[in-house]
């Protein structure tokens, strides 16, 4: 009984485990806010271009290791950080970037108060920094 009662349970809980890690907006204009966001907060310092302004470069950024961009100076703290670029850890650093890298040189506050403006630059994100493997391979 308890057991049919823990798989009935578990069944139900799938599909909010799935929605968990996916639940960043797809409609077509939270991605256009998405790209205005970005052009807003972000690309002051970061391209999409393989070229280094005041940050590293994002091209290619979802499951890249953190500090990975040859020749940006990171600060030790990103060095030291060891994580990889998944939509999860995005989450928690664009929402407070001392939080999740205490010491790291982004100077950016975070969108703490505005999780949905976080989560559609980051939907725009994982299309926008999508690499080709000939771009990504391009010297
Ligand atoms: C004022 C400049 C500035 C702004 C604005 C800024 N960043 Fe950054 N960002 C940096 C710097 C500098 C680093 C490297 C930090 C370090 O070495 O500690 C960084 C690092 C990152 C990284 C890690 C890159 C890697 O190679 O591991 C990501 C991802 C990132 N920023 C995303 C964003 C996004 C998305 C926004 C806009 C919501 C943003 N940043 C806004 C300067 C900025």
């Amino acid at each position: 009984m308890t057991r049919v009662h823990t798989l009935a349970l578990l069944l139900a809980l799938l599909p909010l485990t799935a929605l968990a890690t996916d639940d960043l907006p797809a409609d077509p204009e939270s991605l256009a806010e998405g790209a205005a966001i970005f052009e807003r907060r972000c690309s002051q310092c970061h391209g999409l271009d393989h070229v280094i302004y005041k940050a590293p470069w994002l091209n290619g950024l979802i499951g890249r290791p953190a500090a990975a961009v040859p020749d940006f100076p990171y600060s030790e703290a990103m060095r030291a950080w060891g994580g990889v670029w998944t939509v999860e850890n995005l989450k928690l650093w664009l929402t407070k970037p001392d939080e999740l890298i205490p010491g790291t040189d982004m100077n950016f506050g975070g969108f703490s108060r505005r999780t949905e403006d976080r989560d559609k630059v980051i939907a725009w994100l994982m299309e926008a920094t999508r690499d080709t493997v000939t771009e990504a391979t391009r010297p």
